[in-house]
């Protein structure tokens, strides 16, 4: 069976970076290198401010790097003295052309399997590990087998990775499963069992799961798809709580009680984000559409049309609650990343709820522990292709929660940062003038000791005091 002696990772971002990180950690007899074409995000995985904030990455990049990790832009290098290469690259939804909307876009992957093609002169065991449609591994093994030099021989494996920003490291170290999907070829199998070896170093043997190739591809659309379901299902519930009187807590633990449906990922919020939900759902939507299954594409589409859904719904209830009218209001946001625990912002609900406040013209504060005010600035103006000149005298990024606060007429609290609990509410409420509105979008605060100091509180998913 091959050892894997040397890994190569093609893409140091949220993916590629921690995984390779901790498979460097794990494996000491393993030389990792991690490469990229952008030179500014390799200078940061090589500096001490790392490009993505990941409880626990620091340490485990500490430790690994220069031992057995490496961090580099010579992609060519990489590929060249690698066994195995995970292709990492991001695979965004299409914006233009066919599919535009809904399909992925796989020109990244494309051009990182090209260059596989082009540069190796061994064999390689070349990895999946970006999440792509199903049947994405056969245009990778054309595109090699037409570039390949003479001799050269490759394995393809899909490997998708299920890890969650915020918790990256702990899901890493103790992952509830690791998926390898491979042909069911002799050499397809020992491909397999040689990458299964590489995360038999930490992870037990019953968690590795080895499957076909397209099965395993299509297990992380159908993941993903399964798990932003659930919070649909929780949040289209949320709304009837609202008008009826129900707790959308209370409701969500007496379902989650039934071990059949199960306790997590049932919490009502503002609706979910991240790079991944929406992406794989579209995606999973292309597919069904392609293969002619249109019942299918409109029931997973119908998860991702909820979600935006909700987003419109809480920012239309901002609106509602102060009398109809927020032009010239000061609006605190509190939270632009996602989800709590990341800097990432990609499809944050912050993002569109803020849009929606500027069209009613108000004015916005916004603070978030690990957001950059230059980050915020490009989710504002759809990365830089919109003029920042006609909302700068709206928004206002600050440095605390407090001064974002300061005489604001409502708060809004869009992503659940631990720190948002422990805020002084009086000191804040002192500041503001009256009535001093909050908008608990993730269900996190303590609304009767909020209403004892004064405030009027809506809580998502509740309908008390609306
Ligand atoms: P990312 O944008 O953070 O990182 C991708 C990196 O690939 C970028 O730094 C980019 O410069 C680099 N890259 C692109 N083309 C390249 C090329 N030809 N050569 C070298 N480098 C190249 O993306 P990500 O969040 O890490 O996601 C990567 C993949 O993993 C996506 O398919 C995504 O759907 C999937 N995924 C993401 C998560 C997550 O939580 N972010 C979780 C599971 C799976
Ligand atoms: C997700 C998947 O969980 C992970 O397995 C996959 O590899 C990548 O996509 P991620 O997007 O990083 O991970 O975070 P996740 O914890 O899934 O949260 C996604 C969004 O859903 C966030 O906006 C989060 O706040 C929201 N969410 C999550 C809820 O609103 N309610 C919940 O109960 C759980």
């Amino acid at each position: 069976m091959t050892q894997v002696k040397k890994i190569c990772c093609i893409g140091a971002g949220y993916v590629g970076g921690p995984t390779c990180a901790v498979i460097a950690l794990k494996c000491p007899h393993i030389q990792v290198t991690i490469v990229d074409l952008n030179q500014n995000r390799i200078d940061a995985w090589n500096s001490d401010e790392l490009p993505i904030y990941e409880p626990g990455l620091d340490e485990v990049v500490k430790e690994a790097r220069g031992r057995n990790l490496f961090f580099s832009t010579d992609v060519d290098k990489g590929i060249a003295e690698a066994d195995l290469i995970f292709v990492s690259v991001n695979t965004p939804t299409k914006k233009s052309g066919i599919g535009a909307g809904f399909a992925a876009d796989l020109k990244f992957l494309q051009l990182a399997t090209r260059r596989i093609a082009e540069v190796a002169t061994s064999p390689k065991i070349v990895v999946e590990k970006s999440t792509v449609p199903c049947r994405t591994a056969d245009s990778m093994r054309t595109i090699l087998e037409a570039n390949h030099r003479p001799g050269v021989t490759f394995d393809i494996l899909s490997n998708p990775e299920f890890l969650a920003e915020g918790t990256a490291i702990s899901d890493l170290f103790a992952p509830d499963r690791v998926l390898i999907g491979s042909l069911q070829t002799n050499s397809g199998k020992a491909a397999c069992a040689a990458l299964a070896e590489v995360y038999g170093n930490w992870v037990p043997k019953d968690r590795i799961l080895t499957v076909g190739l397209w099965s395993s591809e299509l297990s992380k659309l159908a993941a993903n798809a399964m798990l932003a379901q659930r919070i649909s299902s929780i949040n289209a519930l949320s709304a009837v709580c609202e008008a009826t009187g129900a707790n959308i807590d209370e409701v969500a633990y007496a379902v989650g009680k039934d071990t059949r449906v199960g306790a997590k990922f049932l919490k009502a919020s503002v609706g979910f984000g991240g790079s991944c939900f929406q992406k794989d759902i579209l995606n999973l939507v292309y597919l069904a559409e392609s293969l002619h299954l249109p019942e299918v594409a409109r029931y997973w589409r119908a998860v991702v049309e909820m979600n935006e859904y909700q987003k419109e719904r809480f920012s239309r209830k901002v609106v509602e609650t102060l009398f109809n009218t927020i032009t010239g209001k000061k609006i605190a946001i509190l939270g632009w990343a996602f989800k709590k625990d990341t800097g990432d912002t990609r499809e944050s609900p912050s993002i569109s709820i803020a849009n929606h406040f500027l069209d009613e013209k108000a004015r916005i504060t916004i603070y978030d522990p690990k957001v950059t005010e230059e980050q915020i600035w490009l989710d504002l103006t759809d990365e830089g292709t919109k003029s920042a000149e006609p909302i700068k005298p709206h928004i206002s990024i600050q440095k605390s929660a407090e001064e974002a606060c300061k005489d604001a007429e409502a708060i809004v609290v869009c992503t659940e940062w631990d720190e948002f609990k422990t805020l002084d509410w009086q000191k804040i409420y002192d500041n503001c003038p009256r009535p001093a509105f909050i908008f608990d979008g993730r269900l996190m605060l303590d609304r009767a000791a909020l209403q004892k100091i004064g405030f009027k509180v809506t809580t998502i998913g509740t309908g008390d005091g609306l």
